[in-house]
């Protein structure tokens, strides 16, 4: 198999390179790609170094699989060139993830949506895709009508400099020196806000709505992953000073009663979920666990007494992982396995 990443010098771009060895993608070939700014620099891997090239249509010739990880407007332009050149391209950004001729993929969830040969399969939002992992089975069972989901979202969701800038912010505040926000809300934002030892409301852009691109990703991928265009669901999404996986605290109701036991059962035998819920022993899911996993943990169930069939989850998975790269490879695992 040959395989390309691009966007390899990324936050999300380490991980798939990490992971298509770990998770035992069988490779001939890999070929790294970054921008100008990291082309030429030495990447090791488990088949030796491999020198990080500059992504162009060229270097598609003859992939049988590229992983984008460089940003909608890349996968935009560069995508379909790998497609041209017989490529299955699994993209990490949100560029195709609405389109209704691609599809939107939690293997564990959907797989059947791909289709062999070459053309562009979506990897899910992370945190869509963590929050779908235990919500999907429930869903599957007892029929899920409406879902609220409020995100305590790690900073390497907003990319590798996202890490970097909560490490500088922390120094600086702890030194008494001056903080100088850079990167969140987002890079390319007219305001920054200091995320060490604080909490922003804003992840992606805002919409008219007053609702922000990041949430409406949660609500229209979680309708087009379950099939489910008319469930009813919304999102507050706020970024955190965590370095590394997604918390999500989510509200759901079902058609049919659903007792928490049986949930509980079936989120244990659930692939790709871990259920950690022993409150009395102080046990229920944390990022620092999570981070550095490939599982979705599930936790805090609880009947939520203020309305009929409802209850409550606490779900935490490394978004880079189980959020983008895990999944990716799982997908490609799927088809070539
Ligand atoms: N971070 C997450 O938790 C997460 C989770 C799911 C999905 N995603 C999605 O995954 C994508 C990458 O996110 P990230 O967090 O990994 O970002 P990141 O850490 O900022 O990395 C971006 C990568 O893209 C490369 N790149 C930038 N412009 C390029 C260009 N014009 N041509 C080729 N390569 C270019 C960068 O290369 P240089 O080193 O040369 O700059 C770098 O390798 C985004 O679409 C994001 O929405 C991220």
């Amino acid at each position: 198999m040959n395989v390309a990443v691009v966007g390899a010098t990324g936050a999300v771009g380490r991980e798939i390179t990490s992971a298509v060895f770990r998770l035992g993608l069988k490779i001939d070939r890999l070929v790294l790609m970054s921008s100008e700014r990291s082309a030429g620099k030495i990447v090791d891997t488990p088949i030796g170094e491999v020198a990080v090239e500059l992504a162009e249509p060229k270097r598609f010739e003859g992939m049988d699989v590229v992983f984008f990880a460089a940003g909608a407007a890349v996968s935009r332009e560069l995508a379909p060139q790998a497609v041209a050149k017989g490529a299955v391209v699994i993209d990490n950004s949100s560029a195709f993830r609405m389109d209704p001729n691609v599809p939107l993929v939690v293997p564990e969830i959907n797989i059947d949506a791909v289709k062999p040969g070459p053309g562009i399969i979506a990897n899910p939002n992370c945190s869509t895709i963590i929050a779908l992992m235990p919500v999907a089975p429930i869903h599957r069972r007892w029929g899920v009508k409406r879902m609220i989901v409020s995100t305590y979202q790690a900073v390497s969701g907003a990319g590798w400099a996202a890490m970097q800038a909560l490490t500088e912010e922390t120094k600086a505040a702890l030194e008494g020196a001056e903080v100088v926000p850079t990167v969140i809300p987002y890079k390319a934002a007219e305001v920054h806000h200091q995320i060490a030892f604080n909490v922003v409301p804003h992840v992606d852009v805002f919409l008219p709505d007053g609702y922000t691109k990041e949430e409406h990703k949660m609500v229209d991928e979680c309708r087009k992953i379950l099939n489910e265009p008319d469930l009813k669901i919304s999102a507050t999404t706020v970024r955190v000073p965590v370095y590394r996986s997604h918390s999500e605290s989510i509200n759901i109701e079902t058609s049919e009663h659903a007792p928490l036991d049986e949930v509980r059962a079936l989120l244990e035998q659930s692939p790709g979920v871990k259920v950690v819920d022993d409150p009395g022993r102080f046990r229920y899911p944390m990022p620092l666990e999570a981070s550095g996993t490939d599982d979705v943990y599930v936790g805090r169930l609880r009947v939520d007494p203020s309305s009929p069939n409802s209850m409550w989850l606490w779900v935490v998975g490394d978004q880079l992982l189980k959020g983008a790269a895990t999944n990716a490879v799982q997908i490609a695992l799927g088809l070539f396995g």
